[in-house]
């Protein structure tokens, strides 16, 4: 196991570029098991959950090759089951079931369980699918399920669900007739498969809002796409320049999907501004404390609560992060408090009041993104910061450490 070591106190300089997006990748790549003919995908960054997938799709019976950031897959045989081996490393394997469930009519798909931001069922996935025909059994840590041809259905979400939105797509894309998804979720990332699946060949209209039409077609074919930049990885350097004092040029920035943060970030004092092909990110002067609260799509993303807090660290006076999404978000309060952080957490609301400084100590990270914003407060902080456990962060931001050197961090990886 890796750890990083982060001299902080240097102001971060210079240009950056996004990576492809890993929750785009994630249900594109899946959504590969649906097309008879070869699909070529650039821009997907080179992840352990990326490879994971590929794992998964290898033993589906779709082959693919991995050279720079292109995957090339194609379907061989399909078969059905999903083992748990690599469904518990990673919750997205659940977006076989839908694809599964179109072409073989029957998926064994191991149940994800919990993971350390809470407990993340997958109720909502199955309900809707059983609305389009589809009949579930829960036995020995597998989902079985069964079905004839799936039929278009009206589904009407309880909560705007990012995977159950893409596993009902990829089902609904080859279904017979019309569904329809109302309170479907917003997320840009849902948008990109439903783009991905439109060039292979799928008819669906209105992804992005929540109201999403799918008209079934009898078969889908490869196409080549361009996964979309990773708006938090973006986000993430957002809060790298302030949080340092520095100043960062962002490059492949999806800066119109970015505009919960980016509000946040000016409230609190951030200078932002987008330039062409590049936004521009510096401190200007002292920053404040503001109150979040995560939300859906457009609302402010979970995804980007802990690096938000990072920042609200070393802001001047107080301010609140209410957790919407996830009811155990909050397990890098007590990391970011070894750092010298004054938060207060109670229930879902953790109040944040900015101290002057960060000084740096040993912390381990619990999951992706609270590994984020503990290499932020590691950046800020004056001495030396240790994250342990970044196995996290490597499942979800590409070459961190080389990125944030290259812009003057000096951070570096060890083995722990
Ligand atoms: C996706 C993202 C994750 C992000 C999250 C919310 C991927 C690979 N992951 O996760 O990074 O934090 O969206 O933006 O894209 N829920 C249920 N039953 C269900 C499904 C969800 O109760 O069947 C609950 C979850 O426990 C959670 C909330 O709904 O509390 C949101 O979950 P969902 O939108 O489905 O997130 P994921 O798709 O798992």
């Amino acid at each position: 196991m890796d750890k990083l070591i982060i001299e902080g106190g240097v102001p971060l300089r210079g240009r950056i570029r996004v990576s492809g997006s890993k929750n785009a990748a994630l249900p594109i790549l899946m959504a590969c098991l649906l097309a008879e003919t070869p699909v070529r995908l650039a821009n997907v960054p080179r992840l352990r959950d990326i490879r994971t997938t590929l794992k998964l799709l290898n033993i589906l019976g779709c082959e693919s090759e991995f050279e720079e950031n292109v995957v090339r897959a194609q379907v061989v045989l399909l078969k059905p089951e999903a083992p748990y081996d690599l469904v518990k490393t990673m919750r997205a394997s659940v977006l076989c079931l839908g694809p599964l469930l179109a072409l073989l009519g029957e998926a064994r798909v191991a149940l994800p369980g919990g993971c350390a931001i809470g407990a993340r069922p997958v109720d909502l996935h199955l309900k809707a699918l059983e609305r389009m025909g589809a009949a579930f059994e829960l036995t020995s840590g597998y989902i079985l399920g069964h079905c004839k041809k799936l039929k278009g259905a009206h589904i009407t979400f309880d909560f705007p669900t990012v995977g159950g939105t893409e596993n009902l797509l990829m089902a609904a894309s080859l279904a017979e007739g019309e569904t329809v998804l109302e309170n479907a979720a917003r997320e840009p990332e849902v948008a990109d498969l439903a783009n991905f699946l439109n060039a292979c060949g799928a008819k669906i209209s209105g992804q992005g809002t929540s109201v999403i039409h799918i008209q079934g077609v009898s078969s889908l074919h490869g196409c080549e796409y361009r996964v979309m930049p990773d708006r938090i990885e973006a986000g993430t350097f957002l809060v790298a320049a302030p949080i340092t004092g520095g100043e960062l040029e962002i490059l492949d920035c999806p800066f119109q999907e970015l505009d919960a943060l980016v509000y946040k970030l000016r409230e609190m004092g951030v200078w932002v501004q987008e330039d062409g092909e590049r936004v521009i990110v510096r401190r200007d002067g002292e920053l404040t404390g503001v109150d979040v609260t995560t939300q859906p799509h457009p609302g402010f993303p979970t995804d980007m609560q802990a690096q938000i807090m990072a920042l609200m660290c070393v802001a001047k006076g107080a301010g609140s992060i209410q957790e919407k999404i996830f009811e155990n978000r909050f397990m890098h309060v007590l990391e970011l408090v070894r750092l010298g952080a004054n938060i207060k957490l109670k229930d879902r609301t953790a109040v944040v009041r900015g101290v002057p400084k960060l000084v740096g100590a040993p912390v381990m990270a619990s999951d992706l993104r609270a590994s984020a914003s503990l290499v932020l407060a590691g950046l800020a902080a004056e001495g030396t910061t240790e994250v342990q456990r970044i196995y996290h962060l490597d499942r979800g931001y590409e070459n961190i450490e080389a990125k944030l050197s290259a812009v003057g961090a000096r951070i570096r990886r060890a083995p722990e």
